[in-house]
């Protein structure tokens, strides 16, 4: 029964929970600008306040005017009322002011707790290595954040800003009211409780149908950005999608529309009884504020102002509950950034390690054993190779031989689980990460095509280079791609998206040759590496990417995969990897000789081209 009555005091939890979140929202508030938090906080307040002299003012209006009724000398009774009325124009132009100043300050913040969110999201998570981010538990946590970080910022400043104007106006209203007695302000609170009884539940259960709804938002999400990209419209138009994928949204929303709809006339139900206390609360102390009044205890103006006070504690307090509502329901969002804040990456990064600044001799892989996670197997067996400054490197093998996973254990996007990778002979788990990865000028598979200008595509590169333009030609004209930069209206300042005015969308193969620039504008790098970027290049254009690169890379590791043969007999050395191992390696004539598995994938992709 007690646990009945009193279960706001025992739901500890969920209290901690407000107060987890309110805190962290106002840690990231407070370190974006805390002036901007004291201004928001303060204004806050003193509008929650300023209803203690309106109300006061008002009483004092409405006793002197009655004072005045059937005055011989009107003069002399309007007078100080049109100081009063004037006094209550004032303040409650104040009130306004404060108000609109509030609720733009407001705004400022809310975009800015937004803006801060998201940096920080990105900056955090350029911190973490790839073992981390991959892994499945982490990128459905994170997917989360990352699709709500642009909505919850505004409903979290909206309803913590409101919290101290609420608890001043509370604290206002239930001072006039205890200058009459204390009963009648116990008495508010208490009828105010079983409101918050069934809110609270409800809160709870809204919650509950949040998590019910979260993998259909996700879906929802997912098709609503394939009916609004423009690049998956061809896609779509061909397959005859739209109305299909339209549907399913209009279905999701639906069934979002009736379980929303369902709980709200629940809780609507629910709530009936508790207007009742209420009401008679309201009409009980209304009659005897009259009382009051009749037998000469209290003005007319008095009344006036009890009865204000007393529709204001409601109205304080009910806003007080809907912040903390408000708060709670976004708890686990606040929870998981905490989270993803807190997270450390399991590859140390050694800060503190040996900052290489270039490569002497060259990268030895010492018996490499290496497998995704614990429970997987074993991707790389067994690896022994050296890639010696000067030599040019290539990789063949079928699908899921392991190359690419070869090439991220170069790069050190994982760890071996056995055994080690050496640079010049020292551990690159001992050096600094940063450093180490500025040996490398990689382009992946799926490398980036940036969307901004021609500068930032090749010069980012090395950012610290990007303001060498001419550095930015002559790579561009060594990639075979000057010509068509050239061509653009805008020439180098060109964006690389059709969304831009004036940008242009290149092709498959004119990406690649921005990839490549990039990678030769990047000069500092004693590694080049490219898995397999080329294979939508014609292959006279690969031609001649490739004796460029073969050129640049004379004093230089050169290892690149590549399905394409012509290309790889040029190699100083060919590895062949199979089921994670390297089978066979030497130079395209001596593992032609060898009649093995480089042969017999030569013979077909020869056969391919007859
Ligand atoms: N992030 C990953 N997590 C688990 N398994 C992976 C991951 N990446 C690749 N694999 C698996 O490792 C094997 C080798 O893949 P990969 O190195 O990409 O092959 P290749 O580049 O030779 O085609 C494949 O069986 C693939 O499924
Ligand atoms: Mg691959």
């Amino acid at each position: 029964m007690i646990k009945k009555i009193l279960p706001p005091l025992i739901y500890r939890e969920q209290f901690a929970q407000i107060f987890f979140t309110i805190r962290e929202v106002f840690g990231i508030l407070w370190n974006i600008n805390p002036r901007l938090t004291i201004l928001v906080l303060a204004l806050s307040s003193f509008f929650g306040f300023l209803s203690l002299p309106i109300f006061y003012l008002e009483k004092l209006i409405l006793d002197k005017l009655v004072g005045s009724i059937g005055t011989s000398n009107w003069q002399a009774a309007i007078y100080p009322l049109a100081l009063l009325i004037g006094a209550r124009a004032l303040a409650e132009t104040i009130r306004n002011v404060i108000g609109s100043i509030q609720s733009y300050a407001k705004q400022v913040a809310s975009r800015a707790f937004n803006i801060r969110v998201e940096i920080m999201l990105g900056e955090k998570l350029a911190t973490l290595d790839a073992q981390t981010i991959n892994d499945p538990t982490f990128q459905d946590r994170y997917n989360k954040i990352e699709r709500q970080s642009g909505n919850r910022g505004w409903s979290l400043i909206m309803s913590l800003t409101d919290i101290p104007g609420s608890i001043l106006g509370l604290i206002s209203s239930a001072g006039i009211l205890l200058f009459l007695s204390p009963l009648v302000v116990v008495l508010a609170a208490l009828v105010t409780f079983p409101v918050i009884l069934v809110d609270r539940d409800y809160v709870k259960k809204g919650y509950e149908l949040d998590s019910k709804q979260s993998l259909r938002y996700r879906i929802y999400g997912w098709l609503a950005s394939y009916l609004q990209e423009t690049k998956r419209y061809c896609e779509l138009r061909i397959l005859s999608l739209q109305g299909h994928l339209v549907n399913r949204m209009k279905n999701i929303s639906n069934e979002f529309l009736e379980e929303d709809k369902n709980l709200r006339a629940k809780r609507e139900k629910s709530r009936i009884w508790t207007y009742f206390p209420y009401l008679f609360y309201y009409g009980g102390t209304n009659i005897y504020f009259a009382f009051l009044v009749i037998t000469t205890k209290i003005s007319v103006g008095s009344y006036q102002m009890f009865l204000r006070a007393l529709l204001s504690v409601g109205q304080n307090f009910s806003s007080l509950f809907n912040s903390f509502s408000e708060i709670y329901e976004n708890y686990v969002y606040v929870e998981d950034i905490h989270w993803f804040m807190n997270l450390k990456p399991q590859m140390n990064v050694n800060e503190n390690g040996e900052k290489v600044e270039k490569v002497v001799n060259g990268i030895e892989f010492k018996d490499v054993w290496f497998k995704y996670a614990e429970d997987k197997d074993w991707i790389l067996k067994g690896i022994n190779l050296n890639l010696t400054l000067g030599e040019r490197i290539a990789v063949v093998g079928e699908n899921g031989a392991g190359k690419s996973t070869l090439i991220k254990l170069l790069t050190r996007f994982y760890d071996p689980s056995e055994g080690a990778v050496e640079l010049d002979g020292k551990d690159v788990r001992l050096l600094n990460y940063e450093y180490y990865h500025k040996r490398f000028a990689v382009l992946f598979q799926d490398f980036e095509t940036y969307p901004f200008s021609v500068i930032d595509t090749i010069g980012f590169g090395d950012v610290e280079r990007m303001k060498d333009i001419e550095g930015i030609k002559v790579a561009a004209k060594k990639a075979d791609i000057d010509e068509f930069v050239e061509s653009l209206p805008l020439k180098y300042e060109n964006p690389l998206n059709q969304q831009f005015d004036k940008g242009v969308q290149p092709s498959g193969g004119q990406w690649q040759r921005f990839g490549i620039a990039r990678m030769l504008f990047r000069e500092k790098a004693d590694i080049l590496v490219l898995d397999e970027p080329t294979s939508n290049v014609d292959p006279e254009a690969e031609e001649k990417i490739f004796n460029e690169l073969l050129k640049k890379s004379k004093s230089k590791i050169l290892i690149f995969v590549s399905q394409r043969f012509s290309t790889v007999r040029r190699a100083d050395k060919i590895l062949v990897v199979d089921k994670g191992k390297v089978i066979e390696q030497g130079t395209h004539e001596e593992l032609m000789k060898l009649d093995g598995k480089y042969t017999r994938l030569f013979k077909l992709q020869a056969k391919g081209y007859v």
